[in-house]
Order: C-alpha cells, then structure tokens, then sequence
C-alpha cells in the first residue's frame, strides 16, 4: 500500500543524499527500509517501531508481488530494525542524513518530541521527511453529512483526545517543525480519494488502495480509542463499523484525506 502510494504520489527518496538513514516505524517500514537498502547499498538503514515488525503483513498486500516486494523480502545487510519508543531519547552514535517518518498522525503524546529528537539526530545539512494523512478524514460535498463514517472520523478524534493524543497534529507539522528550528521547509498537499469516486485512473487506483487499508485496518484504529476513550463497549464499536464500511463501500460517499 505504502508504495503504492509513494509510486503513485511520485514523492519519496529523491532527498536521500548521505550514507547513514534512520528510516522511522515498521509495518511497511520493512518494506521501505529493506527496498531502500536495496536500492542504495552503501547507505545504511535503520528502522525503528514500538512494535516488532510483522513479516506476515506480507500476505495482506493488496498488490502482486513485484520485485521490489521481493528484494525486501530478504533483509539486505546494510539494514537493520530496532524496536524502540521514538517519544524516549535518541542515543544514536552517528548522526543521520536523512530521517523518514510516515502514517504517525495516531503515534505520539508529543510529535514535537520525537522531530526534536530527530532534529538532534541529524547531521548539519540533512533531511527530514514526513508523509502523512490529516485527521479527521473530509468530504468533498455534502455526500458525507449525517453518515456513520463522518461520526467514526468524529469519534477517533475525540476519543484519542480522551486519551491525550492529538489527531489532529499533522496540520500542525509544519509550524512545529518550524519552532524546532527545521529549516528551507517545504510542504505538499494532495488529496487521497477514499474509493473510487473521484474522476480519472490514477485518482480510482489511489482511491481503491486507500479504501482497502482503510477496510483492513479500520477495526484496530477503532477499538482502543473508542472504547477506552470515549467509554463504548466493543460491541457497540463493531455494530457501528459496520455501518462505516457500507459508507466506505458506497461511492456516492466522497470522503478523501487530505495529505
Ligand atoms: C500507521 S503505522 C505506519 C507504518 C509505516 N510507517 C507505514 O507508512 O506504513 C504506525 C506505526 O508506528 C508505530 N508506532 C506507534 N507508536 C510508536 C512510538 N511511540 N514509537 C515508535 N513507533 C511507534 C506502530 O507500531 C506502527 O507500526
């Protein structure tokens, strides 16, 4: 999915520049560590989760395995995985060129504690680079007013505030970045369709790819936040998410995130 979407956005390692990378957070990082220390063998990659990686996701892809999903299969051995909190401190002996983060909207208490972590861990001159989606998910028109996925995009918000995480942080990213002392920044933005309601193949491709993780995942990014936020109890939660996936199957609903 993740490449997908980094082929597909056309953004992505073109800032890689030096020899050592800290690429952040497992889960695809497997992929996007293992591909990329494919790609530049003389760089070393470094990837970090809280959790142990899960080569099972492999089967979960909801692409053909390529051969770049095969190179990464096999970890190459100028990569290397750490299970570490990136909210604790950084002891890095060398500093990096280039530090990659993605999909981190839900992880932190403080993403500006971990981009100032980053920020430290940086040698002079190198990179920063952050992809993610602005939560909550919007609509395009009105198709999404009064829908059981704009309640779900409500409820994941509250809850996680509820629970001391902002959802919200990444539209802050940039003036965060910015008081940390980050400089010559340069932010993007795209819409990602959720379906494959918006117009044009590349817009369905993207639209569909997103719907799908979205469908696949939307259980675990529900459960805790709502029930130990917001108080619901797991059946309640379940009978609701599955009005949230008749909404996300319905391409009369056109919600998309803005990235
Ligand atoms: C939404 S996934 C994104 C994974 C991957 N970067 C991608 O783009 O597909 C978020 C990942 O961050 C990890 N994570 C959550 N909190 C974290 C923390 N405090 N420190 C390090 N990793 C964390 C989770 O275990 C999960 O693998």
């Amino acid at each position: 999915m993740s490449w997908m979407l980094r082929r597909e956005l056309g953004i992505g390692l073109s800032l890689l520049v030096g020899n050592l990378v800290l690429s952040m957070f497992l889960c695809a990082i497997l992929l996007t560590a293992s591909c990329l220390a494919n790609a530049y063998p003389s760089v070393n990659v470094l990837g970090i989760d809280i959790s142990r990686m899960q080569p099972e996701r492999f089967a979960l892809l909801p692409f053909k395995i390529s051969d770049l999903t095969r190179s990464a299969r096999s970890i190459p051995s100028n990569c290397h995985f750490y299970i570490k909190d990136a909210e604790d401190e950084w002891n890095f002996a060398t500093p990096f060129d280039y530090i990659h983060g993605r999909a981190l909207a839900s992880c932190f208490h403080s993403h500006k504690t971990v981009f100032e972590h980053a920020f430290k861990a940086l040698r002079p001159g190198g990179y920063f680079e952050l992809q993610d989606c602005i939560l909550p998910l919007r609509f395009f028109d009105s198709t999404g007013e009064g829908t059981a996925l704009e309640t779900w995009a409500q409820r994941l918000n509250t809850g996680a505030a509820a629970l001391g995480k902002d959802f919200g942080s990444v539209a802050k990213y940039k003036t965060i970045l910015e008081e940390i002392g980050f400089i010559e920044i340069v932010e993007l933005q795209f819409q990602l369709p959720i379906g494959i309601w918006a117009a044009g193949k590349k817009m369905k491709t993207l639209g569909e790819l997103m719907r799908k993780d979205l469908l696949h995942g939307i259980e675990g990014m529900s459960m805790a936040v709502q029930t130990r936020g917001l108080g619901l109890n797991p059946e309640e939660v379940k009978s609701h998410l599955a009005e949230v996936k008749k909404d996300l199957l319905n391409d009369k609903v056109h919600a998309y995130f803005q990235m």
